[in-house]
């Protein structure tokens, strides 16, 4: 294998899409490549990120999927067909089934806007994190990168880093803080190493 082949699923803005086509441009992933982004949301601004990166785009509406099942085996298709060998589930809001994480075991990754096992798991997503961080007290919070299992936010720790936050923090300055200073970090660090192992199973 030359490049472990590289699936992105995004949802939305795709700032650590965006990190993580910054970090390959620069050299930083030198045994993988993002060949395909793949997203739920039709209007996800992700896809132009990817578009002007000239990366392949793919759009899987769930809303259109009659069933869970329909709408994971439409991204498989397309996982298949491009031969991926790792999925990076970037600001990807959409849980996925024990079939389909048995499927890919340790081939799929997550970024998480906590300190898992903190404000994690089902609910906790996006806004929704940095506001449950807030509204409890706590006064560090970070960003996690896991392997997703069937357990949502359950899988093994691959990274973590600590983002303190302040007294006049809103959700929204704390998830800027948090992305830019931890998710944009450890997401393209841990993409590199994981594609660095995965070349080194192949070869
Ligand atoms: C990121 O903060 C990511 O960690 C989070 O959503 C945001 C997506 O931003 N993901 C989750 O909450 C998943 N449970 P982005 O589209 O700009 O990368």
């Amino acid at each position: 294998m030359l490049k472990a082949a590289i699936a992105v699923l995004v949802s939305g803005g795709g700032t650590n899409l965006q990190a993580l086509i910054d970090a390959q441009e620069s050299g930083g992933n030198p045994d993988g490549e993002i060949v395909l982004v793949i997203s739920n949301n039709p209007g996800a601004y992700a896809l132009e990120r990817a578009k002007k990166a000239g990366i392949e785009t793919c759009v899987i509406d769930k809303k259109q999927c009659a069933s869970q099942a329909e709408f994971e085996s439409k991204i498989r298709a397309q996982l298949e067909e491009k031969h991926i060998d790792l999925i990076v589930l970037a600001g990807f809001m959409c849980i996925l089934s024990a079939d389909f994480t048995a499927a890919y075991d340790k081939r799929i990754i997550n970024v998480h806007p906590s300190l898992i096992p903190a404000f994690c798991g089902k609910g906790y997503y996006g806004l929704k994190v940095h506001k449950a961080a807030l509204d409890y007290g706590v006064k560090v919070t970070g960003a996690t990168v896991h392997f997703v299992n069937e357990v949502p936010d359950g899988g093994e720790i691959i990274a973590q880093k600590a983002v303190e936050i302040l007294p006049e923090d809103t959700p929204e300055t704390l998830q800027r803080r948090v992305m830019e200073t931890a998710e944009w970090i450890i997401l393209p660090q841990a993409v590199a190493a994981v594609c660095k192992s995965i070349k080194g199973e192949t070869t």
